[in-house]
């Protein structure tokens, strides 16, 4: 039985075609030590494979239409660096219809090649000695032509199938997802139950990730943020540091990784339990152009739409507040706002954090469908030597960010469970 995944691959190749997908490769920390494994999205969507050093071989019109070239079984290296499948496991485990010894590609390429009018390999992607191979083969098949060897005519990025199913969540996918939303929010939750004047930012990354760990996540989705004070208005801070001081705020951008599904949630709360005024002033412009620009959300909308309305909302009270001077529209135009909001409002949400898929058709922005998953996170970011704004505000950094599911009625918010109304985060301190 094949893949449900790599099945709809195949229908939706080019007739007489093949791809072939590469695993990520071990990746070296430092000496001889390796970052711990993480595999390729796309290889893992349609192989489910989650060793190193494989390749996938997909050919639909061919008798053996899936092969896996894999790391062959070794008692030695088992010991050392841990299980293999083997070429048997590719085989009964991972449904393939034949698997090699990965040493065994370079020599199997010709045969795989050979008759297929298109290729699908995504060049330039983190693997030259295998865009060496693929490319020295179609070089030497196209100088063999006069025997009948026939090499492909095109090659075609496999990501242009690949990355469109990736963008539709089904209902398992969306169910990994919630989970790995959850699994955050709670993590938030505790993280602003710990956060206390005299705590060190990283005591705080640390609680986060043991959260994660202990429930199963492979892992943080991306980079723990966790910036205090001032530290909130540098928009990748990970060095989490510093000491939590009273009457700072706290940002907190962390997701958890689980079986493959990221989630991305930003909270930002006071480090002693009560936001100030300033504080609540920006706190509750974010929130509301948050909140709204969530309300948009539904099939048909633009993720350029959204980000608009955000920096409609958030100029017009940047005025009201005294951030900027001026006329909305004016402001808006010269693209004044920038200043204190200078990132997107969103992106597409899945196996990546940043997920694949398109965001212009025909060049047009794309509207949203059913099924794919995004975050909005709306912030404002005042560096403490901002020019002409008030004083009170200087140094605050505020982000906001949810996971937001599109339905076929209009979206559902998948991290609820981490609070962010003023009110809720204030009594969920004070306990
Ligand atoms: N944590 C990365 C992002 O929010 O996009
Ligand atoms: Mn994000
Ligand atoms: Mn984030």
């Amino acid at each position: 039985m094949l893949r449900p995944q790599l099945a709809e691959f195949m229908r939706r190749m080019e007739p007489n075609s093949v791809a072939i997908l590469p695993a990520a490769r071990e990746a070296t920390r430092s000496n001889d030590t390796e970052y711990r494994f993480r595999q390729d999205s796309d290889f893992y969507y349609l192989t489910g494979f989650k060793e190193p050093d494989a390749v996938a071989v997909v050919a639909p019109g061919k008798q053996e239409r899936y092969t896996l070239f894999v790391r062959p079984r070794d008692k030695e290296k088992e010991t050392w660096t841990g299980r293999r499948a083997g070429v048997e496991g590719a085989k009964e485990i991972y449904g393939a219809d034949a698997a090699y010894p990965v040493e065994e590609f370079q020599e199997k390429l010709a045969e795989l090649l050979d008759g297929a009018r298109q290729l699908y390999y995504r060049l330039g992607n983190g693997n030259p000695e295998l865009d060496q191979t693929v490319i020295r083969q179609l070089a030497r098949m196209r100088a063999s032509g006069r025997r009948g060897v026939r090499p492909p005519q095109s090659i075609v990025d496999p990501g242009t199938i690949l990355h469109e199913l990736r963008l539709f969540k089904t209902d398992e996918e969306i169910a990994l997802m919630q989970r790995a939303a959850d699994i955050a929010a709670e993590a938030h939750r505790e993280a602003m139950r710990a956060a206390r004047p005299g705590v060190k930012e990283y005591e705080i990354e640390a609680l986060i990730e043991y959260i994660f760990r202990r429930s199963g996540a492979n892992a943080p989705a991306y980079n723990t943020i966790v910036g205090g004070g001032a530290n909130a208005t540098i928009l990748h801070y990970i060095n989490n540091e510093a000491e939590l001081k009273d009457g700072d705020l706290l940002l907190i951008d962390a997701g958890a990784e689980y079986e493959g599904f990221a989630s991305d949630i930003t909270r930002t709360f006071p480090v002693g339990g009560r936001f100030t005024d300033a504080q609540r002033d920006i706190y509750e412009l974010v929130l509301d152009c948050q909140e709204r620009c969530i309300e948009m959300v539904a099939p048909g909308v633009t993720l350029e739409e959204m980000h608009e309305r955000s920096v409609e909302i958030l100029t017009d009270g940047m005025v009201r507040l005294g951030l900027l001077r001026g006329d909305v529209k004016k402001l808006i135009e010269e693209e004044q706002y920038k200043k204190f909001y200078m990132h997107r409002l969103g992106h597409y949400l899945g196996m990546d954090v940043h997920d694949v898929g398109l965001y212009h058709t025909d060049g047009q922005p794309r509207p949203v469908e059913a099924g794919v998953v995004m975050t909005v996170e709306p912030g404002l970011y005042i560096a403490e030597d901002a020019d002409g704004v008030p004083d009170k505000y200087r140094g605050i950094g505020v982000r906001i960010e949810d996971d937001v599911l599109v339905t076929p009625e209009g979206y559902r918010v998948l991290t609820t469970e981490a609070p962010k109304q003023v009110e809720e985060i204030e009594s969920l301190m004070a306990r």
